[in-house]
């Protein structure tokens, strides 16, 4: 059977073709740090969040050289912490859950994005290193206060935060 050049030549492109789509799509998917609230995650009671260790007093907690845990309670229409505080230099690890509906929880002008799912904790890894202020928006519709739910993060310089512990 003879093939023309130019057929050929398509049938190359059209292979390439779809060996980019996928190679885009499993990018998409996986190489950009995009994933699921594991199933391995502790769940909570929503309803008893004030009974819960970690979430009774959202706060953020020193746990190593440079090393903190953040715990966050997103509901409508706050954070708390507001603010959270952390010095520079830091590699923060925020646990995030929701008492009421999905929020969500996103460092303006930074890819440290996540849904905030009641029964759920949110798990993320964050690295600080230069003082700065972030804003903390919720990007899922909550309800009539959704606008307006907002909150601050800040990253303070070295010698000017202080250490409880
Ligand atoms: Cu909380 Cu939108």
């Amino acid at each position: 059977m003879h093939i023309h050049r130019y057929e050929k030549l398509w049938l190359v492109v059209s292979l390439l073709l779809i060996v980019g789509l996928i190679a885009t799509v499993t990018y998409g998917a996986v190489g950009a740090g995009v994933a699921m609230i594991s199933d391995e995650e502790d769940t909570v009671d929503p309803n008893a969040l004030s009974e819960d260790d970690r979430f009774a007093e959202p706060r953020v907690e020193h746990v190593g050289e440079n090393e903190y845990e953040a715990y966050v309670v997103a509901q409508a229409f706050i954070f708390r912490p507001d603010p959270i505080e952390i010095p520079e230099g830091s590699t923060v690890t925020f646990y995030i859950t929701s008492p009421d509906v999905i929020h969500g929880f996103q460092l303006a002008g930074t890819n440290v994005n996540t849904m905030v799912i009641p029964g759920e904790v949110a798990k993320l890894t964050v690295e600080f290193d230069e003082p700065g202020e972030y804003g903390v928006v919720c990007n899922e519709f909550c309800g009539s206060g959704h606008h307006d739910m907002e909150g601050l993060l800040i990253v303070h310089p070295e010698d000017e935060y202080e250490h409880d512990d």
